[in-house]
């Protein structure tokens, strides 16, 4: 079947795509990548292993893997042990991932086959991509998935916006979150509307605004307090 998602270049020189029929990317046009260093891995995964030499992080959104990509590169050079669950409903066909040229933005050698074992490693079974980093992807939505109770320390909160996707920015789901977080643990996202801050709030998370990258003013990091019991 004929696949009308589309790459496009950001502003750093990083690809991104471009998914016609909801009407949005899946990265800031302003950089694919600065993005993501800066939301997901500054301000979340380096933030969560100061303290905790091993986790386990929820991706909502696979996606291009980007995140994914460099969760693997920071445990394989710090030797952080993380096992990543991704949901992912709509994946990336390889005619797609394998035009991405995230590891052409890094000097080491080895990357663009860490990023097509992410891609290549099947749904719904955990896939050791290295000594230090396991995925799972499963290939349901986020509104259908029950997930396990105190199981994630990190979630990298990355759906499409809520404007295309608002269901996916609820109370209820963020709820259903909160409950798979570990006391302590951190969500991170791009959104700071006030729906989302409203929701997350509601759902028992304290929330932090925090500078976003370059074209974004704000992001969110919420976190779970210590003293919570569910
Ligand atoms: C903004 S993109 C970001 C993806 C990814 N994190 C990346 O860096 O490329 C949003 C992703 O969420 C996926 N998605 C769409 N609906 C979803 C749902 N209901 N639950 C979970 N993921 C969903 C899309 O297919 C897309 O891959």
């Amino acid at each position: 079947m004929h696949d009308n998602r589309t790459i496009l270049l950001t502003e750093d020189g990083s690809h991104t795509i471009y998914n016609p029929e909801i009407g949005d990317i899946y990265h800031s046009k302003f950089g694919a990548l600065s993005e993501s260093e800066h939301i997901f891995i500054n301000t979340g995964l380096k933030q969560i292993t100061s303290t905790q030499q091993t986790i386990c992080i929820l991706e909502v959104g696979f996606g291009t893997g980007l995140n994914a990509l460099l969760s693997c590169l920071y445990a394989i050079n710090n030797s952080t042990g993380i096992c990543y669950y991704a949901l992912e409903p709509f994946p990336l066909p390889e005619t797609i991932y394998s035009k991405l040229n995230y590891s052409h933005q890094f000097t080491e050698t080895g990357i663009q086959e860490i990023f097509m074992a992410l891609h290549a490693a099947p749904f719904n079974k955990q896939t050791a991509i290295s000594g230090n980093f396991t995925l799972i992807k499963v290939d349901s939505p986020v509104e259908e998935h029950k997930l396990n109770d105190k199981q994630f320390d990190l979630v990298y909160f990355d759906a499409f916006s809520p404007d295309v996707q608002p269901g996916v920015w609820s109370q209820k789901i963020f709820q259903n979150i909160y409950k798979a977080t570990k006391p302590n643990g951190i969500l991170v996202t791009y959104s700071s509307r006030g729906m989302v801050k409203r929701n997350l709030l509601n759902a028992g998370f304290n929330i932090y605004k925090l500078p976003g990258p370059r074209g974004k003013r704000e992001i969110i990091k919420a976190v779970k307090p210590s003293t919570s019991n569910d």
